[in-house]
């Protein structure tokens, strides 16, 4: 029924992941592809309310909060416009997608990591990515280039996004046949080189 293909971008705030994702949709584009960009959270009408409070809220917002926000958000996101979209053959580019929440609410927050594995399959519904670039960089450098107009993730200190870092290497460990890891410590354009090999092989594949 999938026809397209779906490729996720994930890393650390300040990895650079979304400069790569728009020379990736340029490079494919170049060739022909019938490309999409989206991302979570908030990349329709729903999902930008939710990105709002996950964001911007004013008041504390209990860590449980945040994991059904996130959730909520990928569900509606999957249902109405990434599952359409790879339905119709296209290229399907997603700036974070589940693993975020494995590694910010699971890994960062200390929720239950298995739990929150099978609530993300229920969010998805089956629709699994066929690549997932992990942009790994320090967290020092991450932060360096995040600055300092930070939203409330980005503010959550250098001990919780060093849990985030590790978590996400951990998971590339437990699926390096979908999840490659690229050092985004590098220029842009060599981390693109990096990118492109990557895309290009999978390219090849299907
Ligand atoms: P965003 O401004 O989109 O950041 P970035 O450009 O780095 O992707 O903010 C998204 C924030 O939400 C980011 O700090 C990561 C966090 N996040 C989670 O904690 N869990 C999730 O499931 C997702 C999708 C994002």
């Amino acid at each position: 029924m999938k026809k397209g293909l779906f490729i996720t971008f994930e890393g650390a705030d300040g990895s650079g992941k979304t400069t790569q994702l728009n020379k990736v949709k340029t490079f494919l584009e170049n060739k022909g592809y019938d490309v999409v960009v989206t991302r979570e959270p908030g990349a329709l009408e729903t999902g930008k309310k939710i990105r709002e409070i996950l964001l911007h809220a004013s008041e504390p917002v209990a860590d449980r909060c945040e994991m059904f926000l996130f959730l909520a958000d990928r569900a509606q996101h999957v249902e109405t416009f990434i599952k359409p979209a790879l339905i119709e053959g296209k290229i399907v580019l997603c700036d974070r997608h589940t693993d975020s929440t494995i590694a910010y609410q699971g890994y960062g927050r200390n929720q239950d990591i298995e739990l929150l594995k099978s609530l993300n399959k229920i969010a998805v519904n089956e629709i699994v990515p066929d690549l997932t670039l992990l942009y790994d960089v320090s967290t020092k450098t991450a932060l360096a280039r995040v600055g300092s107009d930070k939203d409330r993730m980005e503010s959550a200190g250098i001990e919780f996004h060093t849990k985030v870092r590790n978590g996400y290497l951990e998971l590339q460990k437990e699926n390096p046949q979908r999840i490659k890891l690229i050092n985004a410590n590098n220029s842009i354009e060599t981390v693109f080189e990096d990118t492109k090999n990557i895309i290009m092989d999978l390219l090849q594949k299907v």
